[in-house]
């Protein structure tokens, strides 16, 4: 079987859980963070380098592949696993989130979404059938339902109606998707509205996917809205598949998701905060231009096995990106990676041996398992 979820441990007072995902390229033990390569590369970082992270599921996006190079040049290159040097499993987002946080939107109706080209000006079609070609011609691991992605805030009538289309859109997406050695997620919306999380909730889950990932929240919301949302969709799950929380990459809001049943996450946020300078250390994020850092010769995070931690002190960083030097961005982007997928892979460690709840989600309720 090319894609199998086990779970492998349970937290006997949340809903948190280890599962073993695998691909044709091979397992992802989760609870895991994802790293985004957007354009077929992690920002800043070699393959190598990423696999020292602890990454094992790396994100595209078609929508950009699509733009530059254009899927059949990765076609040619006999996929994105070679044309990016990256062996392990790979998935891709659908395009529409990104489309639709663009400006260039033309029209968006129950067929798909026109709009214009950022790189030309010229016309571009994406629609179910047409993400989902692009997605098979990537040939990423899993691919995504093409959605629709409601802006905050959006009135009740807007979130309805995106939920609407992004169910009709799932099923022309499940008609039209190939199979083979790809798997198909689908995606709940819903904003934050509960009878409308419910319902699209039932309707993805009724499709009976290999995995589903829940959209729609990071996009502006309160955080405790965000919370909410997690909380009341988690257990509507199926039970069997891997979660997807999308967009979501924060420390407090991965453990209250994984306490909810959540097993993958992704977010742009420690490459991008990585590149401008900013480290996430100890729960904080610290700015290495700051003066501060100096005459600061300790190692940036003396609990991080990084290469930047490992090899460089909080002096050097911070003279690297006082003097723009591209190496600053790389050690920074790596530091911000291995920290998130060391808090995954410790919330892994904690479900085996059944402190999770202790020692991740104390503010959690206990709810049967
Ligand atoms: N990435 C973050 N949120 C979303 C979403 O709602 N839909 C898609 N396709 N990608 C996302
Ligand atoms: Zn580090």
């Amino acid at each position: 079987m090319a894609f199998d979820f086990t779970i492998t441990a349970r937290c006997p007072r949340t809903r948190a859980r280890c599962g073993c995902f695998t691909t044709p390229h091979g397992a992802v033990q989760t609870p895991r963070f994802m790293p985004v390569g957007t354009a077929a590369t992690v920002k800043g970082v070699t393959t190598p380098q990423l696999q020292q992270t602890g990454a094992q599921m790396v994100l595209a996006n078609t929508f950009h592949l699509h733009l530059q190079p254009g899927e059949s040049v990765v076609e040619d290159a006999g996929g994105l696993h070679r044309f990016m040097g990256w062996d392990g499993p790979l998935l891709t987002d659908s395009g529409g989130f990104q489309v639709f946080s663009l400006d260039a939107i033309n029209r968006i109706d129950d067929d798909g979404v026109v709009f214009r080209s950022p790189r030309d000006g010229s016309r571009i079609d994406l629609t179910p059938e047409r993400s989902m070609a692009i997605q098979r011609a990537l040939g990423a691991d899993v691919a995504m339902a093409f959605d629709q992605c409601p802006p905050y805030p959006a009135s009740e009538a807007a979130v309805a109606e995106a939920c609407r289309r992004t169910h009709r859109w799932l099923e022309r997406c499940v008609a039209s998707h190939g199979g083979g050695g790809q798997a198909l997620f689908g995606i709940v919306q819903g904003g934050c509205f509960p009878h409308l999380r419910e319902a699209s909730a039932r309707t993805v889950a009724a499709m009976d996917l290999p995995g589903i990932a829940v959209g729609g929240v990071s996009v502006g919301e309160p955080v405790e809205e965000m919370h909410r949302v997690v909380r009341q969709v988690g257990p509507l799950l199926p039970e069997q598949r891997p979660h997807y929380l999308m967009g979501v990459g924060s420390l407090r809001e991965m453990a209250i998701a994984v306490a909810n049943g959540f097993d993958l996450f992704d977010c742009v946020l420690p490459t991008r905060l990585g590149r401008h300078g900013t480290a996430l250390v100890g729960g904080e994020r610290w700015n290495l231009r700051n003066a501060r850092f100096r005459h600061d010769h300790a190692p940036l995070d003396p609990g991080c096995g990084c290469l930047a931690c490992c090899q460089h002190s909080r002096s050097y960083l911070h003279h690297l990106f006082r003097s723009e030097e591209l190496l600053g961005r790389t050690l920074l982007s790596l530091h911000n990676l291995t920290t998130l997928l060391r808090f995954t892979t410790a919330m892994a460690r904690a479900i085996s041996e059944g402190c999770f709840a202790e020692d991740f989600a104390p503010w959690e309720p206990d709810s049967p398992a």
